[in-house]
């Protein structure tokens, strides 16, 4: 397993992240001190990866009003909603975003206590967040290796590794734990332009960690399968509607719809902090819309299409609930119905956070079941 943080709080109570768009050629870190300096961090996807994003959001809050010299909790409170607000504009997509911002408000607003206090409350509670999620993506690990067997093909797109996570990462989780235990994957990394986060940050992290990575373009997936080298396509997701329709990096629905072609199994890992139940359905997913530079100018020593080109440049797509095999959880692996099943995956993480165990499921599985 690749020994690298993507967000952290250090010790001499900073905020420090890695900065991913220097990767793979240069492993540099930056501290952020302000709410400006958080929102333009992941704007820029210098931290990226919707659990990171969230994890992120949820420190730099904090970091944003610990020096607050508010008089009373209920102006400090009014004071975090603020930064929060402002925070959650820096991309659109990403539930976990919201989802840490309003935790931390949702904390605040139940507390009942001095300035001083609430503000310790809110470092602890970020702190959870990064811990909680820790801990969800190995439980992830060991869901998601319960539906591989040694020696498979593996294809995998955008980056949902150590790097997107506080560590280990959704997907990639079960690749780290096959290699602990021998399983030799033969993992396809798709280089997933136009940011090629496939190529700078999954090729990086899984060589780093010697797994058998091979990169191809995105418009080789095809062929990959096609030559009978894929078992199984294993992505992430950046929010998933309540019916089940999963938004992940663009071209991951293209990918599904060419392993239902090809017959490979699917697998969407999604963690209940990307579970939007509030969100009926795919087509009510913001998907953002980046500047047209990414796909011609940004990793090229020259233009690559003539200036003022026109450009889209969709950064995710929907992939429909039927294209998905199985939506690996922290919780469980839910098969479908999913409207059904999702929501009783996200009820028993509640109950499991209230009573510390993890109720029965019917229709679902756990790994051991
Ligand atoms: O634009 P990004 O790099 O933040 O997008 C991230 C993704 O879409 C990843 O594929 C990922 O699966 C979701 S985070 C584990």
């Amino acid at each position: 397993m690749v020994d690298i943080t993507s967000v952290d709080f250090n010790k001499n109570n900073e905020l420090v992240i890695l900065d991913q768009t220097r990767l793979p050629g240069e492993e540099k870190y930056l501290t952020l001190e302000s709410k400006e300096d958080v929102y333009v961090a992941i704007k820029k996807l210098r931290v990226r990866g919707a659990p990171a994003i969230g994890i992120a959001a949820a420190f730099g809050l904090y970091v944003d009003v610990r020096e607050s010299e508010a008089e009373t909790t209920d102006e400090f409170k009014e004071e975090v909603h603020e930064v929060a607000e402002y925070l959650k504009k820096a991309r659109p997509t990403a539930v976990n975003l919201a989802w840490a911002l309003d935790r931390m408000t949702d904390k605040l607003d139940s507390f009942d206590g001095t300035v001083a206090a609430a503000k310790k409350m809110l470092l602890q509670e970020a702190r959870n967040i990064r811990q909680e999620d820790e801990d969800a993506c190995r439980r992830m690990g060991e869901n998601g290796l319960s539906l591989l067997s040694k020696g498979m093909g593996i294809l995998t797109h955008c980056n949902a590794g150590t790097l997107a996570t506080a560590k280990y990462g959704t997907s990639l989780a079960a690749l780290y734990l096959g290699k602990e235990r021998g399983y030799d994957f033969h993992v396809y990394a798709d280089e997933t332009r136009p940011v090629l986060q496939g190529a700078r940050l999954t090729a990086f992290e899984l060589s780093k960690a010697d797994i058998d990575v091979t990169l191809i373009c995105d418009s080789m997936a095809n062929q990959v399968m096609k030559n009978g080298w894929v078992d199984a396509v294993l992505v992430g997701c950046d929010r998933m509607a309540a019916n089940g329709d999963g938004a992940n990096k663009i071209g991951t629905n293209g990918l599904a719809i060419l392993a239902k072609e090809y017959n490979i199994p699917f697998y969407m890992f999604v963690p209940t902090s990307s579970l939007d139940l509030d969100t009926p359905t795919g087509d009510d997913i913001e998907i953002e819309l980046r500047d047209g530079d990414e796909i011609y100018k940004m990793w090229y020593e020259k233009p690559m299409a003539p200036e003022g080109i026109k450009t889209y440049n969709p950064s995710f797509d929907v992939t429909p609930a039927e294209y998905i095999t199985a939506i690996v959880t922290e919780n469980g692996i839910v098969r479908p119905p999913y409207a059904e099943n999702l929501r009783k995956i996200k009820e028993a993480g509640a109950q499991r956070e209230e009573h510390g165990v993890m109720p029965a499921l019917s229709g679902l599985t756990r790994k051991n079941d």
